[in-house]
């Protein structure tokens, strides 16, 4: 047995190159070798650039997407292939909330019936008790009746994300997988809306996948941070270490940009150059055309994730490794 409520092993996931349909099929690996827990009751953030493979990822974590390499197990058991009786079973114990509330959203029904309506699919409580638990749903997110009795065009965009996140409560989940739930929203309200999800995380010891490509989002509900690049893992540690002592000169870029932060110890840098293409993977360490600091075995070989720090944090760099020679181990 295992404390971990999510457990993603390994997992891989490609799809063909755009514009390769006619010609010899390329393969982009959005996702190369991705392992990751989350233990009941715990917010993990999963950071980085546009197109690194967040989405892809979080798709496989929900059993929405099939990985053509590695595995997902769920509350000590592998998760069941989609779409399977056993799956849609889970479905009501793992919940998504994804970037755009208004494309989650019937535009016909009101909003207390869209959030009514898992309590039918997933035969929960009384049928005529229904409407009056998504009122109660609906103040747990701070929306009213009046709210309720509204369509979704006749809400704000943070309202309408706060009625997803009352929809996806429904169920009474253990794991919710939030991809981008802000990042379509007013900047003004964002940190509102963040806040909802972190209040409602802890009341309802959720555990919690937290996606964005906003360093900012992530730390303010996370207590651990994954940070991905170009479909893998690169560094992982506690928000508190990742902020104050990033160790991937891409998790440094990343900090540096973010304001208000105790700057780290380490010397700021900016990250230059395109943001990478998985379609054109470079030899060696996938961060090396864009690191101000590589050296020629970057170039050449790519650096495994491995645990420094006892095993508390994980990095994927030569530079580390080179300096914590005894302490690093493979990661799993
Ligand atoms: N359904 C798909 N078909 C083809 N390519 C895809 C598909 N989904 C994602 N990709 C590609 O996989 C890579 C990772 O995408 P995604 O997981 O959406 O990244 P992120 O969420 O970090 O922006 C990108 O290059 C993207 O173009
Ligand atoms: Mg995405």
């Amino acid at each position: 047995m295992s404390d971990a409520l999510l457990k993603a092993e390994g997992l891989a996931k490609a799809y063909p190159a755009p514009g390769s349909l006619f010609t010899k099929q390329r393969k982009v690996l959005a996702v190369d070798g991705v392992s990751i827990s989350v233990r009941r009751g715990e917010t993990v953030g999963l950071v980085g650039e546009s197109g690194c493979g967040k989405s892809t990822l979080g798709r496989m974590l929900l059993g929405l997407e099939k990985p053509d390499a590695g595995r997902v197990i769920f509350d000590n058991d592998v998760m069941p292939p989609g779409n399977t009786r056993a799956w849609r079973r889970l479905r009501a114990r793992i919940q998504l909330v994804y970037q755009d509330p208004l494309g989650a959203l019937d535009r016909r029904l009101s909003i207390a019936e869209q959030v009514a309506e898992p309590l039918g699919i997933h035969g929960i409580g009384e049928p005529e008790r229904r409407m009056a638990q998504a009122a109660t749903l609906l103040a747990r997110v701070g929306l009213s009746q009046q709210h309720g009795a509204r369509l979704p065009h006749e809400l704000s965009g943070g309202q309408r994300q706060r009625t997803v996140l009352a929809r996806a409560l429904a169920t009474s989940p253990e794991l919710l997988v939030c991809d981008e739930p802000v990042s379509a929203l007013d900047v003004s309200i964002q940190a509102q809306v963040i806040n909802l999800f972190a209040e409602i995380q802890q009341q309802f010891g959720l555990a919690m996948v937290f996606i964005s490509h906003d360093l900012r989002a992530v730390r303010q509900i996370s207590r651990r941070v994954a940070v991905m690049y170009l479909g893998r893992i690169v560094e992982e540690g506690t928000t508190d270490d990742i902020l104050q002592a990033p160790l991937h000169p891409y998790t440094r870029a990343l900090v540096s940009a973010v304001p208000n932060v105790r700057k780290p110890r380490t010397r700021r840098m900016s990250v230059a150059g395109d943001p990478p293409n998985p379609a054109e993977r470079p030899a060696g360490c996938d961060f090396h055309p864009r690191c101000p600091l590589a050296v020629p075995a970057c170039r050449n070989l790519r650096p495994l994730l491995l645990n420094i720090a006892g095993g508390l944090r994980k990095v994927a760099c030569h530079l580390v490794a080179e300096n914590e020679p005894r302490q690093a181990a493979r990661a799993q």
